[in-house]
């Protein structure tokens, strides 16, 4: 390999980068003269712009994730533009996509969705692809979000069917088949331990919640169910360990828990709720 490339993943691996040969290849990648796919054992410097990789580089160690380095991160079955106005789309996340599924297997069918908290938009677009007939409201609070929301709606060509709105759950007056939501929910305990990355890079207003974490469920759970149908479903993602304490929230409501999913890692993640 390259002195110069050795010499950044040696620094990647001094600053416990987690994946510090993918990083490498990832920036190489984005700083391709080409725009091709760099493989390290058979990589042609010459196809490499050194002064923008080198700044790459820079970036990289002041803890910036290539995400938002390269303005991009892939979610479900597609890529969606990122920045620092919004939380990257977790893999975790994709539960929520699975959920919708098992609920529709009929992916024809026509029915509407309310994605609160939307960010990059990645729920709401996923969802449209998977249920080409399905109409979906996207809100979100943030005025810098729904601009790249806006964005990735336009760059995965749904446009007819996601609208996104500026607002939070008490300016939406309407009814809807499926509500999902990943909200906030880091605790400010929590929040001041996330890594430098999450922390440097990702607005705050997405990742942390009042009530040590549970303000979105305690407020959906007075508000939710006055724009559900009866059998509508309620599909949320939760933080760790917030599960007993969720499922006490929704405890003197009309929805019935319906299902408990567990991340890769084992972990309770997505409650869905139905409402009776
Ligand atoms: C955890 S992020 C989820 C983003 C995206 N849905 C995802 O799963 O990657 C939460 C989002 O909720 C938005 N948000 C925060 N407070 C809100 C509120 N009161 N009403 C609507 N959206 C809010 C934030 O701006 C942020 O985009």
């Amino acid at each position: 390999m390259n002195n110069f490339i050795n010499n950044c993943l040696q620094k990647f691996k001094e600053k416990k980068i987690p994946n510090p040969e993918l990083d490498i290849r990832l920036l190489l990648s984005f700083a391709s003269k080409k725009r091709k796919n760099i493989f390290l054992n058979n990589l042609d410097i010459n196809d490499i712009d050194l002064e923008f990789f080198n700044s790459l580089i820079l970036k990289r160690l002041a803890d910036q994730p290539v995400s938002k380095i390269t303005n991009k991160k892939s979610f479900w079955k597609s890529e969606f533009f990122v920045n620092f106005d919004v939380m990257d789309p977790r893999p975790e996340t994709e539960l929520i996509i699975e959920e919708v599924l098992n609920i529709y297997e009929n992916k024809n069918k026509k029915f509407k969705i309310l994605d609160i908290g939307t960010g990059s938009g990645c729920i709401s677009i996923s969802l449209a692809k998977e249920f080409p007939n399905s109409n979906i409201t996207a809100i979100d609070i943030s005025k810098k979000a729904l601009q790249v929301a806006n964005k990735n709606i336009v760059l995965n060509n749904v446009s007819t069917q996601v609208k996104t709105k500026l607002g939070s759950l008490d300016d939406i007056n309407d009814y809807y088949d499926v509500i999902v939501t990943n909200p906030p929910y880091l605790s400010e305990y929590e929040y001041n331990k996330v890594q430098p990355e999450i922390k440097k890079y990702e607005p705050k207003i997405a990742l942390i919640a009042n009530d040590n974490g549970y303000s979105f469920y305690k407020s959906f759970s007075k508000k939710i169910e006055n724009i559900m149908k009866k059998n509508s479903y309620f599909i949320f993602e939760i933080g760790n360990n917030q599960l007993d304490e969720c499922i006490k929230i929704f405890n003197n409501t009309n929805l019935k828990l319906k299902k408990i999913s567990k991340d890769i890692q084992k972990i309770d993640r997505t409650l869905t709720f139905v409402k009776i």
